[in-house]
């Protein structure tokens, strides 16, 4: 039996993408000399697209494979894969959650305790020699703080339930009050960064989700509150968050996502009450290797005409 064709549309762990080039008829899009000429001459027989989750795949580039059914997504997140032409052309589409949670909430927490220590800051401090012209200044402490999750989904609980090993008090956003947590529950984000110390977006993206930690939450937060991202920078008002924290309405920020990625604007760069981290939220060996794994799982599944092991549509 001939091997199935995959176009991979996007880089992902070096490993197993090498275990799935193995397996399969494999064609890197990203590394073809011209991209339309690669589509075109797969369009026939490709029936599986594996991407990742910043890259996605667009509607248009799901149109010119008319035999598709399958786009596997390395990463949880599928805001980048146009979710509605699948359904409508019943392309069905995978991800890889659960095996990423726990290294997704440590990262916030890293962040989270990063930011408020001022970690990278001390880092710098040391290396350029300035302790030996006194010690640090002091920072904020995590210690008693009201810490409010927007979205409480797998990754949203596992950081709530970090947090409340340090001493803090969770509340959470979300679109319905969760029956088995005794969290304070919001059903209004500014209304959340209001009671909040710390916000921590944990959401999706997507447009259900589009900038919902807003101008109005972040000024809600105030001038001595912190605002962490794990989740994807369109669900918040990046300009407004930048404006805020340079101008002293907003404390501090810990981010791992971006508008726009890698591009992380000058004037984010340039602050010094912030701390940047390039996207490394599920970026452990054990974690990107389990998400591989996933990816290789879903796609023989479909070949060998099983259920798909994590379908999202
Ligand atoms: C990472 O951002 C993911 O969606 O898995």
């Amino acid at each position: 039996m001939s091997k199935a064709t995959i176009l991979l549309m996007g880089m992902f762990y070096q490993p197993k993408l090498d275990e799935l080039e193995k397996l399969y008829d494999c064609h890197r899009h990203w590394a073809a000399p011209d991209k339309d000429a690669l589509v075109a001459s797969l369009a026939d027989r490709c029936e599986i697209v594996v991407t990742n989750g910043g890259r996605g795949i667009s509607a248009q580039e799901m149109a010119q494979l008319p035999k598709l059914r399958l786009v596997a997504c390395f990463g949880v997140g599928v805001d980048a894969i146009d979710l509605d032409y699948a359904r409508q052309h019943g392309i069905a589409v995978s991800n890889t959650p659960d095996v990423l949670t726990d290294d997704v909430a440590d990262m916030a927490l890293a962040l989270l305790l990063g930011t408020m220590r001022r970690i990278p800051q001390g880092d710098r401090f040391v290396r350029e020699g300035r302790w030996l012209a006194g010690g640090m200044p002091v920072t904020r402490s995590l210690q008693r703080k009201r810490i409010g999750v927007v979205g409480l989904g797998r990754i949203g609980r596992a950081i709530a339930s970090r947090c409340e090993a340090f001493n803090t008090e969770v509340g959470y956003f979300g679109p319905n009050r969760k029956s088995d947590v005794s969290y304070k529950y919001f059903d209004d984000v500014v209304a959340m960064a209001d009671w909040a110390e710390v916000v921590i977006a944990a959401c999706p993206g997507g447009p259900s989700t589009y900038r919902i930690v807003s101008r109005a939450a972040l000024e809600a937060l105030g001038p001595d509150g912190v605002f962490i991202n794990i989740a994807r920078g369109s669900v918040v008002d990046q300009e407004a968050m930048i404006e805020l924290l340079a101008g002293g309405g907003l404390g501090a920020a810990g981010l791992d996502v971006f508008d726009n990625e890698p591009n992380v604007p000058a004037e984010l760069i340039a602050l010094d009450n912030v701390v940047l981290h390039p996207h490394q939220g599920s970026a452990t060996h054990p974690t990107r290797a389990a998400m591989g794994q996933l990816v290789i799982d879903n796609v023989a599944a479909l070949v060998e005409g099983r259920e798909l092991v994590t379908r999202v549509v």
